[in-house]
């Protein structure tokens, strides 16, 4: 056992336990509790809820730990791990009964920040899907009990790549502009609507690439992991490393592919 495999464990039992109350209060009625960044930016009841539930049980098994989560902020500022938590990620799926929506939970080290922390261990897990990704540094990603590792090769048709569209309608034309870009080396476009799992579904080869812009620190945290311990590439553009600014995870071939793509 290691300390990312320990943070791994409590993850996934905590995902299991806050899967099994989004999903239940999924099937009891969805409540939007407000908006929040645009008219289409909504936050449920179910949110706040999971995420106590995810907050709760952190503070009370690694009472030291910092926390940065969707719905409630961050805490423990300073601390030697942090856990960063998207509570129900694919909130407008969840809302409209849609499957596609998870549990995020992620441990990283360092200020929690993308371009600087090292992510410890991550778990997505989809509740309505019954499934299960998971990853802890140094010791590979999985998809419930199987091994996830990538090839780096894209067909002939082109790579199925997956995005997402922010809720600012003002980033709108800028959003299709960029997919217009994208178009020629894909053979498809996925717009699944939740980044954590097309972010996993990259690792599990469901999709051959993603990118997107707008992005915030849970989205993503838990299953970048999983893409870079599966063989993959987690970054920006430019070299920079993932931020607001753009994030793309392929694996290595195709991650310059979209890069020059978005660049050009
Ligand atoms: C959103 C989803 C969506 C992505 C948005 C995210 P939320 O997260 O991951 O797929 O396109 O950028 O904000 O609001 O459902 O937690």
């Amino acid at each position: 056992m290691s300390l990312e495999t320990d943070l791994l464990d409590l993850a996934v039992d905590i995902a299991c336990e806050a899967g099994e109350l989004a999903r239940r209060r999924r099937s009891e009625g969805v409540a939007i509790a407000a908006t929040k960044s645009a008219l289409a930016d909504i936050v449920t009841e179910a949110d706040r809820e999971v995420e106590a539930l995810i907050r709760s049980r952190l503070s009370a098994e690694r009472p030291g730990d910092g926390f940065l989560g969707e719905e409630s902020g961050s805490a423990g500022e300073g601390a030697d791990v942090t856990w960063v938590v998207d509570p129900i990620d694919g909130t407008v799926n969840y809302a409209y009964g849609i499957p596609a929506y998870a549990v995020s939970i992620a441990a990283v080290s360092g200020v929690p920040d993308p371009s600087t922390w090292t992510a410890l261990a991550g778990v997505v897990h989809a509740p309505a899907l019954g499934e299960l990704f998971t990853a802890a540094r140094g010791d590979g990603a999985r998809l419930g009990p199987q091994t996830l590792r990538l090839t780096d090769e894209i067909g002939a048709a082109g790579a199925l790549l997956a995005t997402g569209f922010g809720y600012d309608p003002a980033t709108h034309a800028g959003d299709l502009a960029r997919l217009a870009k994208v178009m020629p080396i894909a053979r498809d476009i996925r717009r699944i609507g939740a980044a954590s799992l097309d972010i996993s579904y990259v690792a599990a080869g469901r999709l051959d690439g993603y990118y997107e812009r707008g992005l915030n620190p849970w989205d993503h945290a838990a299953a970048g992991l999983v893409v870079t311990e599966a063989g993959g590439r987690v970054g920006g553009i430019g070299g920079r490393s993932v931020s607001r600014d753009m994030i793309i995870a392929a694996p290595p071939s195709l991650y310059a592919a979209i890069e020059r793509a978005i660049a050009g």
